[in-house]
């Protein structure tokens, strides 16, 4: 929350207690991916460089493609104008957010080799390097999982160090998460990034 928000908060809270509610209340019959990505719209339209940063990496968490944010930004362009785009760009380049990066940028998504099945110990998880991204990931029997190493919080690089078991807990804030099946299930609200994932002779294919 801004300094200005907490104070009004603060100094005015039955008046912004009705705002808030007001807010949830005017977003509870979208899905969660929707609310975000319009949360992200009016931030470009506000100029609120945390809060768009913010909005990007939740859209992301919540299953939007980094082609997604740029299309809902476009499909606001009579609302937003070009200035407002190309400075909303600039900010999600420079914060570096998955999928924002010129050497990403238009590449169709492809199949990356992330591991030998064998190098991933039955029941257990790994990080792994691939292709420039850091990556969680657990088998359990035929059952692979692939996640993005950043936290859905605010997009910390979780260290290997953070791994116990199936479990991965954010060292930031805590947020804990099942390899499984990537939910969190202590201390946030939102899952891992998970990728599509296929096996070919022995080896783990993502897709990203
Ligand atoms: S950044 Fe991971 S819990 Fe806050």
């Amino acid at each position: 929350m801004s300094k200005a928000l907490d104070y009004l908060t603060r100094s005015r809270p039955e008046a912004m207690g009705h705002y808030f509610r007001f807010l949830k209340e005017a977003g509870s019959r979208l899905d969660p991916k929707t609310r975000s990505l319009i949360s992200v719209i009016t931030k470009v339209h506000a100029r609120t460089e945390r809060g768009l940063v913010q909005y990007a990496k939740r859209a992301l968490a919540d299953g939007a493609t980094p082609a997604e944010i740029l299309d809902a930004m476009l499909m606001a362009f009579p609302a937003l104008g070009l200035t407002k785009i190309v400075w909303a760009v600039d900010v999600l380049l420079e914060a570096k957010i998955p999928g924002f990066t010129l050497d990403e940028h238009g590449a169709a998504p492809a199949w990356h080799r992330v591991a030998g099945l064998s190098d991933i110990e039955e029941g257990g998880a790994a990080r792994v390097q691939c292709d420039g991204k850091a990556l969680f990931v657990h088998r359990d029997g035929l059952e692979i999982s692939v996640y993005d190493s950043h936290c859905p919080h605010e997009h910390t690089d979780i260290p290997l160090q953070a791994l116990d078991g199936r479990q991965l807990k954010c060292p930031k804030h805590g947020w804990t998460f099942d390899l499984a099946s990537g939910r969190c299930v202590g201390g946030g609200d939102r899952p891992l990034r998970r990728y599509p994932v296929r096996t070919d002779e022995g080896a783990i294919y993502a897709e990203w």
